[in-house]
């Protein structure tokens, strides 16, 4: 070959290849490897999805008397009764037809795209620009390049409980010890402070905060927010707030970002369209830089655009559909879908406060309530597990057992199913709990 490069060695794809004798290949390879062993990464290994594993096991034989309500599922479009609005459509239509959004967008999402997202969340007390914007595959991603530019193998997050199991699922697989701290049932799931602060160590390199929470449908106030910002600033921590479920939050209940009451701790707002927008399946997500003490500095940003160099990550039509999604959508819109999930929950809690045994705790915000169970009346199972396996075979009911948010004898309800269908379910878990229930002397809690 005349070429001096590949004479070199050194190919197209930059790749050096060492010449040993004069040839390219060593003449004798030291050990070769003498049968097929291909196993698994220890990284496949360590991915544990814990929901995936609790309702694979569970035996799920629904009563064929009875046709299946799954109030397992946080997918809003599952039962059809929730279509997102026009806007949000047409303007995916105006992008497909555009013809301009069928080449590869920039790591990091387009400009214009990651404009119109700082446009929508900045506010004076939590200023954002293009730059502080990173487009992503859903918020499940934002998620994923947050915790990998801020832990390193054998540091430490810590992580809501009950939570969102996935932060456990990513970090165990990336070597990331996980610290779960508690929420607190009889105060509407705000954090256990003193708890939280406990697990504080020199290894700890960010705190997840949930708000609304997805289980527990809680939301938090300003007030609480300043104190879980008071104990991060104090052992200087940053924070990734995920903030899915920002702004889902019932009339009454107000709760800033944590940006915006932040003074001095850097955080990573992790957010999307699946769920406000009602459209999880288009897979949008973004991470919201705030670091307006410069803590982060352009190391962590430099580490989050490597780290979108890995794979691309929001699909570009989306994002050239972004703008108009973020500009058109009418507030009624969001303010119909708040309204019915308020109403939807406020039939739930209320049916299900009424029945021995059970002990629901109202949300605020989200799309979920939490289900307290006294096991104590209910000695036919051993556990959360068990009575919402056999609520499926007696009743075709399914709820998720909270043993997948590590939080044991509770179960979680998504309250996106249409009304009808709520009030017939929330029938069938008291035929359920009547039929089961046993008076216990020890003493009831109620939330
Ligand atoms: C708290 C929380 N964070 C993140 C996500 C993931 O969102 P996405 O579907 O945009 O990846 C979910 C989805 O259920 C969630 O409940």
């Amino acid at each position: 070959n005349s070429n001096p490069l590949i004479q070199l060695g050194v190919h197209g794809n930059g790749i050096h290849h060492v010449s040993v004798n004069g040839s390219f290949y060593p003449a004798k390879a030291k050990s070769r490897r003498q049968r097929w062993e291909v196993k698994p990464s220890e990284m496949a290994n360590n991915t544990f999805n814990p929901i995936r594993a609790i309702v694979d096991g569970m035996k799920l034989t629904p009563n064929p008397d009875k046709p299946m309500i799954a109030l397992s599922i946080g997918d809003p479009t599952v039962f059809g009764n929730l279509p997102t609005d026009d806007a949000v459509l047409q303007a995916m239509k105006d992008a497909i037809d555009s013809q301009k959004y069928n080449g590869y967008a920039p790591s990091v999402g387009y400009l214009k795209s990651r404009q119109a997202v700082a446009n929508f969340f900045s506010c004076p007390e939590a200023p954002l620009e293009a730059e502080d914007v990173i487009l992503t595959s859903g918020c499940s991603q934002a998620i994923d390049l947050a915790i990998s530019v801020l832990c390193n193998p054998g540091d430490n997050i810590l992580v809501p409980c009950p939570g969102f199991s996935l932060y456990k699922t990513l970090a165990v697989s990336m070597g990331i010890e996980v610290k779960l701290y508690n929420l607190l049932p009889e105060k509407s799931w705000e954090v256990d402070l003193q708890h939280l602060e406990s697990l504080i160590d020199e290894r700890t390199s960010c705190l997840i905060v949930t708000n609304p929470s997805n289980p527990c449908g809680s939301v938090f106030n300003k007030e609480h927010l300043q104190k879980i910002l008071k104990v991060a600033s104090k052992h200087c921590v940053p924070i990734l707030a995920d903030e899915i479920y920002s702004d889902m939050v019932f009339p009454g209940c107000n709760s800033p970002s944590m940006a915006s009451l932040s003074s001095d701790v850097p955080i990573l707002s992790c957010g999307g369209l699946a769920k406000r927008w009602l459209v999880p399946g288009w897979r949008m997500g973004w991470i919201l830089i705030h670091d307006r003490n410069d803590i982060f500095g352009s190391q962590i940003r430099q580490g989050l655009v490597k780290l979108t160099q890995r794979i691309l990550g929001a699909c570009s039509i989306i994002q050239g559909a972004l703008e108009n999604i973020l500009n058109n959508t009418p507030q009624s819109f969001y303010d119909n879908t708040i309204s019915f999930l308020k109403s939807n929950s406020e039939i739930c809690f209320n049916e299900l406060s009424i029945i021995p045994g059970l002990n629901p705790v109202m949300p605020s915000g989200a799309m979920y309530l939490m289900v307290g169970i006294n096991m104590d009346n209910f000695p036919d199972f051993k556990n959360d597990v068990e009575f919402t396996e056999q609520l499926v075979t007696e009743q075709s009911v399914f709820c998720l057992p909270a043993t997948a948010f590590e939080y044991p004898n509770f179960f979680r309800i998504v309250v996106t199913l249409p009304e009808e269908m709520m009030v017939e379910a929330c029938g069938r878990i008291r035929e359920f709990c009547e039929r089961h229930y046993r008076l216990h002397c020890v003493q009831q809690h109620r939330f």
